[in-house]
């Protein structure tokens, strides 16, 4: 059934080179996410003003109209009715199923339903003229080259996320993001509608809902890490009409796009608070958020609370046909609960172990009233806490434990981790990129996800729907910026959630996506291209150091400097390794045809004493942290100041860690120096002590511990004195550091009573 991709993608440029009519111009494009199976056929099939289609309109209303209507606004070719390009009705294929035949003389779509001759259009699409996107094409006839598609996806949920809370966007704008999931056969669009920052979905029974909790007096600048906080003063906000959310669902509909509306509670409900302060435990009056993080205010579990969130989804349940309503569950710190004599006194009157216990009562009893509107809730990993409401599925976003713990109680999860699936965390290590919240997740990361965590048996698999990317908008105010970070992690992910995982390629989705980079400019999407750039790699062989360099695509070349000045086309050509052994300053970049593609890249080295020198940790980092391994940490490399998540950067999930540096020959050492990201909205925590044992030439030890601190900044710097008077000749053969975990996370942090992250830095000796 699999046929060869590779040689059909080869072939595929052959074919654009070999018709030697020069009347015929197959113009070569791309597909993604690439199907199942195609076979490439050495012939063409000609779209003109005689071309007739024919489909039952009864079966395929909205994939045949989808496809007369794309090609006539995109060729102004009409089509007429005939046979040339005919729908058949194949009901052994599975619902999302299809096949494409493209023959000299026919094109025949089969598919089971609509939706599966949706997809078959989608890739007739992706096969045609990328011109037509945009109406551009201004030529009579089309060429389609001929080929045989049998095609079907891997996973059933196949999703895009999009915070409209922190940031608002237009009309347009959501079903532009539609569109990119239709294109990309994506099927499920989570819409996350309510905020701590701004409520944005009209509720008619609650106008203070439109006039107050839509709107913020203000907005942090810049990052919540830089401190002092400072606002623009401006007033934000806005909400979504029924009307408009009827329109973008119908528009959702006529794409098989699915849209789940998140709801949350009990937590980010400050907005809906600052509009009803009786909904809070205290009654006091808050105001809707100016600044970004978790708040204490959350809803209080009264009957007033619920009759108010029963009023609620009752206007959301009419708005929405799909099956699904999220209700959140996440980040919702108890402090308030604890301190409540009617929250208190529920836990006692329903027997309940604590606040958790309280959360799960409140989504149950939240669950049983959204199934009998004849819905299912999807919530949060948090929602596992304090026991599961019993139709509930789990969204895992905290790394995949939340994902194993559901599907081992038989309950479906859609996968989310924060590893592989937030779009808001940067995408380069370039340092121009623009602000964003931190993190590190390049494309190729995305594109490597696994969406079944490998703890799972045969058995528990089939609870895993599919998984989505995340888009949350703290630092994204513009719908360019929502462009620029989800294009094109949205497209790998499209190919994550499609293909069998044994048949994805990363190489060739870099190809193929060098060539749709067209069809999402015809689409006007602001999308980030980081293909030419330049991926550095220490390498440390036998204690000598080497510098490579790669870039993602193929035909191009690399040329660089290690004096710290700018590449040009004449700078010394890339052809292997680099040795390293002193301080310095790569600049590279991509060359083709003498002209430069891409950024500068730019790497300083430290050649400092313990590079070369072998390391071991005793305990592994967490398999999404693990950047280039201990070696990593004295590889003369330090992290990025903004992307914990680097190959520079080891993140360990609450453990306690020991590192241990073992030198070939003593050394005289004087200074010892690290650091580690301190994002406590990212749950990472620096240590506050780290203790240290040298051992010596002489085979003595020397014990020793700092206390670390001020922890008010992103990174908490280590910097150690080896207090050795210098006539001693201390020779140094190991160096042990000891690194407790900060512990649990507190009260009124972020993540409070989980456990806190370390992410360690490059060990600078020298
Ligand atoms: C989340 O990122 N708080 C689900
Ligand atoms: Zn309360």
């Amino acid at each position: 059934m699999h046929l060869n991709r590779f040689l059909s993608v080869l072939f595929l440029t052959l074919v654009v080179f070999r018709c030697s009519n020069p009347n015929v111009f197959i113009e070569e494009t791309a597909l993604i996410p690439i199907p199942q199976s195609i076979e490439i056929k050495d012939s063409y099939f000609k779209i003109n003003s005689n071309t007739g289609v024919r489909y039952d309109n009864s079966i395929f209303k909205i994939s045949g109209p989808f496809l007369k209507t794309f090609i006539k606004e995109g060729s102004g070719i009409d089509l007429m009715e005939g046979n040339d390009v005919v729908f058949y009705n194949k009901p052994q294929l599975a619902h999302e199923a299809y096949e494409l035949d493209i023959a000299p003389s026919k094109i025949s779509i089969s598919a089971s339903s609509d939706q599966g001759a949706f997809y078959a259009i989608q890739t007739l699409r992706q096969i045609l003229p990328v011109a037509l996107e945009n109406g551009t094409y201004g030529k009579t006839e089309l060429f389609l080259k001929c080929q045989t598609i049998a095609d079907a996806p891997q996973f059933e949920y196949r999703g895009m996320h999009l915070d409209v809370g922190r940031h608002m966007y237009s009309v347009d704008f959501i079903k532009k993001y539609i569109d990119a999931l239709a294109l990309l056969k994506m099927n499920t669009f989570h819409w996350h509608l309510t905020e701590d920052q701004g409520w944005r979905i009209e509720i008619k029974k609650y106008p203070k809902l439109q006039e107050v909790a839509a709107y913020r007096k203000e907005t942090l600048v810049g990052h919540y890490n830089d401190q002092p906080h400072q606002f623009d003063g401006e007033s934000y906000g806005g909400f979504y009409t029924q009307e408009q959310i009827k329109d973008i669902v119908a528009y959702a509909q006529e794409r098989f796009v699915t849209i789940i509306p998140e709801i949350e509670m009990p937590g980010h409900s400050q907005a809906a608070i600052a509009a009803y302060p009786q909904l809070g435990c205290t009654g006091n009056n808050v105001e809707v958020a100016t600044k970004w993080g978790v708040f204490e205010e959350i809803y209080c579990p009264k009957e007033s609370t619920f009759q108010f969130l029963e009023d609620v989804i009752d206007e959301v349940v009419a708005l929405f046909p799909g099956k699904y309503i999220h209700i959140g569950g996440d980040e919702a710190p108890k402090t308030r609960w604890k301190n409540c004599s009617h929250c208190q006194q529920l836990i006692k009157e329903k027997d309940l172990k604590d606040e958790h216990g309280l959360q799960s009562y409140f989504i149950a009893r939240m669950e049983r009233y959204i199934n009998s509107k004849g819905k299912q809730i999807i919530g949060w990993d948090e929602i596992l806490e304090g026991g599961l409401a019993p139709n509930a599925t789990v969204m895992s976003w905290r790394g995949t434990e939340g994902a194993v713990a559901a599907a081992r109680q038989h309950h479906n999860v859609v996968m989310t981790p924060t590893s592989h699936c937030y779009f808001d965390y940067y995408q380069s290590e370039n340092d121009e990129e623009p602000l964003a919240i931190g993190g590190f997740l390049p494309l190729e990361k995305v594109y490597q996800f696994n969406p079944i965590p490998e703890e799972l048996t045969e058995g528990e698999r089939k609870y895993v729907l599919g998984a989505q990317g995340n888009v949350w908008t703290e630092y994204m105010p513009t719908e360019s910026q929502v462009e620029y970070m989800a294009f094109p992690r949205m497209l790998a992910m499209s190919e994550v959630l499609w293909l069998d995982a044994d048949q994805k390629n990363y190489k060739d989705f870099v190809k193929r996506l060098e060539l749709f980079h067209k069809r999402l400019e015809a689409l006007d999407f602001n999308y980030a291209n980081h293909l030419y750039e330049i991926d550095g790699d220490m390498k440390i062989e036998n204690g000598e150091a080497f510098y490579e360099l790669k870039t993602q695509t193929d035909g191009k070349s690399i040329r660089y400097t290690l004096d710290g000045s700018e590449p040009n086309p004449n700078s010394v050509l890339y052809s292997g390794p680099i040795p390293i052994t002193k301080n310095a300053v790569v600049k590279a970049a991509v060359f083709k045809d003498g002209e430069q593609h891409g950024r500068v890249f730019s790497q300083r080295i430290n050649f400092h004493k313990a590079v070369g020198a072998s390391i071991s940790i005793d305990k592994k980092p967490h398999k999404a942290y693990q950047g280039s391994g201990a070696q990593g940490l004295i590889n003369g490399i330090s992290g990025s100041d903004k992307r914990f998540g680097d190959k520079e950067w080891l993140g360990f999930w609450g453990e306690d860690i020991v590192i241990t540096m073992d030198f070939e020959e003593g050394k005289s050492i004087n200074t010892i120096t690290t650091r580690f990201h301190n994002g406590n909205g990212q749950w990472i925590y620096a240590p506050k002590e780290v203790s240290y044992e040298f051992l010596l030439e002489d085979g003595s030890y020397v014990s020793d511990k700092r206390n670390l601190g001020p922890f008010d900044k992103t990174h908490v710097k280590l910097d150690y004195d080896f207090n050795t008077p210098k006539t001693m000749d201390i020779k140094v053969k190991s160096i042990i550091l000891k690194i407790p975990n900060y512990g649990m996370i507190p009260e009124g942090k972020q993540g409070a009573g989980n456990k806190a992250w370390t992410f360690i830095d490059e060990i600078i000796v020298n």
